[in-house]
């Protein structure tokens, strides 16, 4: 993995740039997106280069993570909402090219089994973004998610309830306790895996996935294993990374570093 710790704007634009090459390189590349929190600084860039002309997502498609169950199709916080609201609407991905899983299904698993599918049919997903819980979760693959799962009905922890609730009117008994999550097997098949996570509320969870063992215990672990994975973080996020003076890699430290 490399690890890059830099203050949470750079880390943002770091991101974007890596999307914005991937698009001019590719204009039919796949994204994979997370909602939370932590992406949306790359959302933001991303977005800001868009309206100044950089790149154009028009070709392009995007697959989401995650998905509530038992939220009601168009509910403000179901994810698809979330981030037509954080992104697509702010640029020029057409929305029939976003997918997300379907929560509203009949048949969970049989909506599970066409996400995965249509994944692989788009050609994979070239980047992924990915945030972090404080348990160290990564879409909604809670502790104790196998490692090579594929996308599925999955029981949401307390504590991601609780995390969760300051989306719901702080009220936890809003946030919906099952989901659907892409599988950590299927987040592995991504061409390149980018995670951010700011603040010192994502620091345990940054030195367990980063220096830790891999795990199911701390499902974010298992990126040690990915041939291609970026981990950015600030301050706060990497202070509890023991080798943390190994990896800072700032522009002054490292001035020859190319990027992502
Ligand atoms: C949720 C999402 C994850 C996200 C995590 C952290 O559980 N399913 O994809 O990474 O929250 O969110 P945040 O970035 O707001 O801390």
């Amino acid at each position: 993995m490399e690890i890059v710790i830099a203050p949470a704007a750079d880390l943002s634009h770091r991101a974007a740039d890596a999307i914005v090459s991937l698009y001019r390189t590719n204009p039919q590349a796949v994204l994979g997106l997370a909602t939370g929190s932590s992406p949306l600084g790359i959302y933001d860039a991303v977005a800001e280069r868009f309206q100044s002309g950089d790149v154009t997502f028009a070709a392009g498609q995007a697959f989401t993570l995650d998905e509530y169950v038992g939220l009601e199709t168009g509910h403000p916080e179901s994810y698809r909402e979330v981030i037509i609201r954080d992104l697509v609407s702010k640029v020029d991905l057409p929305l029939e090219a976003l997918h997300t899983p379907d929560g509203t299904a009949g048949d969970l698993s049989a909506a599970s089994q066409v996400y995965d599918a249509s994944i692989a049919a788009a050609g994979g997903v070239d980047i992924q973004i990915l945030g972090v819980g404080t348990d160290g979760h990564i879409a909604f693959n809670e502790p104790g998610s196998s490692l090579a799962s594929r996308t599925r009905i999955k029981t949401l922890t307390e504590r991601t309830r609780s995390d969760n609730s300051r989306f719901f009117n702080g009220d936890i008994t809003q946030v919906p306790t099952h989901c659907l999550t892409q599988g950590i097997g299927t987040i592995l098949e991504a061409r390149h895996i980018v995670l951010i996570a700011t603040g010192k509320g994502k620091a345990d969870a940054v030195a367990q996935f980063v220096e830790g063992p891999v795990t199911a215990s701390c499902p974010a672990s298992v990126l040690q294993l990915h041939p291609h994975v970026t981990i950015l973080v600030d301050d706060d996020a990497a202070s509890k990374l023991a080798r943390r003076d190994y990896y800072v890699y700032t522009y002054d430290r490292k001035p020859d570093w190319q990027g992502l």
